[in-house]
C-alpha cells in the first residue's frame, strides 16, 4: 500500500515537473522528505543532474533518506541536518526550484517541540501508530491562540524562503492525508491547509495550473508557483499604472 502511494504522489511531482520543466542541471532545494522517497522518484525520472540540498532535521531520517537518493539518482546530493528557518541565510541565490510533499502539519507539529523529543517524535513516526500524533495535535487544538501563533511562524518562514533565497520555481503539496483521515485527526489536515491557503493568497499572482495533471484528487492541495516571470510581472504593472494615469 505504502509502496504504491509513494509511486502514485511520485508519478504526480514527475508530471508536473515535466510540464513546468525546472532546469535539469540547476539547483533543487528538497525540505522535509523524512526518510520519504517519493520526490526522489520523481527526481530519478526527471533524469535530474544538478546538484540536490535536502533539508531534513531529523537525523536518522536524513541518513536514511542520503543513502537511498545517493544510490538512486544521479545529481550530488548534499544532505543538510538543520531546521528551515536557521538555514534560510545560508543558502546560495540561484535555486532552481524548491519542492516538498506534505510539510506542513510536521512543520506545525514541530515547533512545539524542543530537540529532543523533536527527534522522538520524528523517528516515531512510521510505525503507523497514531497515538502519539492524536494526543499532539489534541494538546495543540486545545490553545488555539498559540496555534495560530505557530501557524503564523511556520507561514513566515516560507515566506522568507521564497522572497530572499529568490527561487525560480516552489512546488508544495498538502493533499488529505490518508493516515489522517483514517485515524480521525482531520483537525491536523485543516492546520496544515490553512498554511498552503496563505502562502496561495500571497503568491496569487505567480500560481501555475494543474491542468493536465493526472491522478490529483483536489488540486487545491498543490501549490505551484512559478516565479520565473518575476520582473516581467513588475514592468506590466508599471504599464498598466502609466496608461491609467495618462488618462
Ligand atoms: C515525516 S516527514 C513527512 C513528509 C514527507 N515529505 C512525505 O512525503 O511523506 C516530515 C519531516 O518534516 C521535518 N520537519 C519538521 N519541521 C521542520 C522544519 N522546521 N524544517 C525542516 N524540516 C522540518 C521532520 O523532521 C520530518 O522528518
Amino acid at each position: 500500500m505504502r509502496k504504491n502511494w509513494n509511486r502514485h504522489i511520485a508519478n504526480i511531482w514527475l508530471q508536473i515537473l515535466n510540464k513546468i520543466k525546472p532546469d535539469k542541471k540547476g539547483l533543487f532545494l528538497e525540505i522535509a522528505p523524512g526518510e520519504v522517497n517519493k520526490i526522489g522518484l520523481a527526481l530519478s525520472k526527471y533524469n535530474f543532474e544538478g546538484k540536490l540540498f535536502i533539508i531534513e532535521p531529523n537525523k536518522n531520517a536524513l541518513k536514511r533518506i542520503r543513502k537511498d537518493y545517493m544510490k538512486n539518482l544521479s545529481c550530488t546530493v548534499r544532505p543538510i541536518n538543520k531546521m528551515l528557518d536557521s538555514i534560510i541565510n545560508g543558502l546560495p541565490e540561484n535555486i532552481s526550484c524548491v519542492l516538498s510533499n506534505h510539510p506542513m502539519d510536521d512543520f506545525i507539529v514541530g515547533k512545539y517541540l524542543k530537540s529532543k523529543d523533536f527527534d522522538n517524535f520524528f523517528d516515531d513516526h512510521y510505525d503507523g501508530d497514531p497515538e502519539k500524533t492524536r494526543s499532539i495535535w489534541k494538546k495543540i487544538g486545545n490553545k488555539p491562540k498559540s496555534l495560530k501563533k505557530k501557524r503564523d511562524l511556520v507561514f513566515k518562514e516560507w515566506c522568507e524562503l521564497i522572497d530572499k533565497r529568490k527561487s525560480e520555481i516552489v512546488i508544495i503539496s498538502q493533499y488529505k492525508s490518508y493516515f489522517f483521515k483514517s485515524n480521525k485527526i482531520p483537525f491536523a489536515d485543516k492546520q496544515a491547509f490553512l498554511v498552503v491557503k496563505m502562502l496561495r493568497k500571497r503568491y496569487k499572482r505567480f500560481e501555475i495550473s494543474l491542468d493536465n495533471i493526472e491522478g490529483i484528487h483536489d488540486k487545491s492541495r498543490w501549490l505551484l508557483l512559478d516565479f520565473r516571470r518575476r520582473t516581467n510581472f513588475i514592468v506590466v504593472t508599471e504599464s498598466k499604472d502609466l496608461k491609467r494615469e495618462g488618462k
